[in-house]
């Protein structure tokens, strides 16, 4: 026996030796996990003993950690705008600048008075951006869909977790998306250039599902598709956004101006200062 304070102490010097620098960290979250507490609450906990059965299983997710798995996959989850979303090698885990995504799209849904509009998102992976605008306005109506079964399967979980009713379509692209007009399109699809893989954590390309990250030699594989079609689907008073490799800010205008004519197309940074996003909006 221990107490939580040395089972803590003992999970992020592993962790730290083996050069994690947020070994500290991530042991209170694993442990927090396990002892279904919230990870504020564990320094409260400091004192109590830890039996060698909940150590064990600390341990076990430090292995899995040293062996290079991502945090959230790990403990099964991944925060998003406050909500738990089940996370696993099924999806691509939920980024920060996807959630400012979603923020900045919370803001041109209430300007545009869409509250109860038809939304849809094309290659939803876990679900985080349709969950998340349902969550929002549960009075809108929305589609999602994913080129891959698992990532759907997923999303569902997700769905049936956050208590919300959103219509999962396996799809390429626009391919099996009934043929109607929406006022939300958004996207977060593959955006990363085959030659710059080399720049992408090993975390990530070894454990993330590679369908999700890499998008052709340009990164341009499925947002050039996915802009050629959006007119045909999107209400003429619609909105619609998407996320983008930083550099692509000007290839993406430009596939939009001739798609998309008559919208102004608005490219934003994320936090980093980047080009991130580009939101397509009604003139
Ligand atoms: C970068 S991930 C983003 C997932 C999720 N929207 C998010 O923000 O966390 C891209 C998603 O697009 C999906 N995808 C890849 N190719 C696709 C295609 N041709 N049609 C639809 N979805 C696709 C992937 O399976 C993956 O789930």
């Amino acid at each position: 026996m221990r107490t939580v304070e040395e089972a803590v102490k003992q999970a992020a010097s592993r962790l730290e030796d083996a050069g994690y620098i947020h070994g500290a960290r991530e042991a209170e979250i694993f442990l927090s996990e396990i002892l279904k507490a919230d990870t504020g609450s564990l320094v409260g906990k400091y004192d109590d003993q830890l039996d060698d059965a909940t150590f064990d299983t600390l341990m076990e997710a430090v292995a899995k950690r040293l062996n290079g798995a991502p945090v959230a996959y790990i403990v099964g989850d991944q925060a998003f705008m406050g909500w738990k979303l089940k996370s696993d090698e099924r999806a691509l885990i939920p980024r920060p600048e996807t959630e400012q995504l979603v923020e900045q799209l919370i803001h041109e849904i209430k300007d545009y008075k869409l509250e109860h509009g038809d939304f849809l998102e094309i290659g939803t992976g876990a679900g985080p951006i349709a969950l998340a605008l349902k969550k929002y306005f549960p009075g809108a109506t929305i589609t999602a869909t994913d080129i891959s079964e698992d990532a759907l399967d997923l999303a569902a979980e997700n769905a049936k977790k956050l208590k919300v009713d959103v219509e999962f379509i396996q799809s390429d692209l626009f391919e099996n998306v009934p043929e109607k007009k929406y006022d939300l399109i958004v996207a977060n699809l593959p955006y990363v250039p085959t030659q710059k893989l080399a720049f992408v954590s090993e975390q990530i390309l070894d454990w993330e599902p590679m369908i999700a990250i890499e998008a052709g030699e340009d990164g341009m594989l499925y947002i050039k598709p996915f802009l050629e079609q959006i007119g045909k689907y999107l209400k003429k008073d619609g909105i619609a956004a998407i996320e983008f490799w930083h550099t692509h800010g000007d290839p993406v205008k430009d596939i939009a101006e001739k798609t998309l004519p008559g919208y102004e197309i608005d490219v934003r940074k994320d936090l980093a200062g980047f080009d991130r996003y580009a939101f397509f909006l009604p003139n």
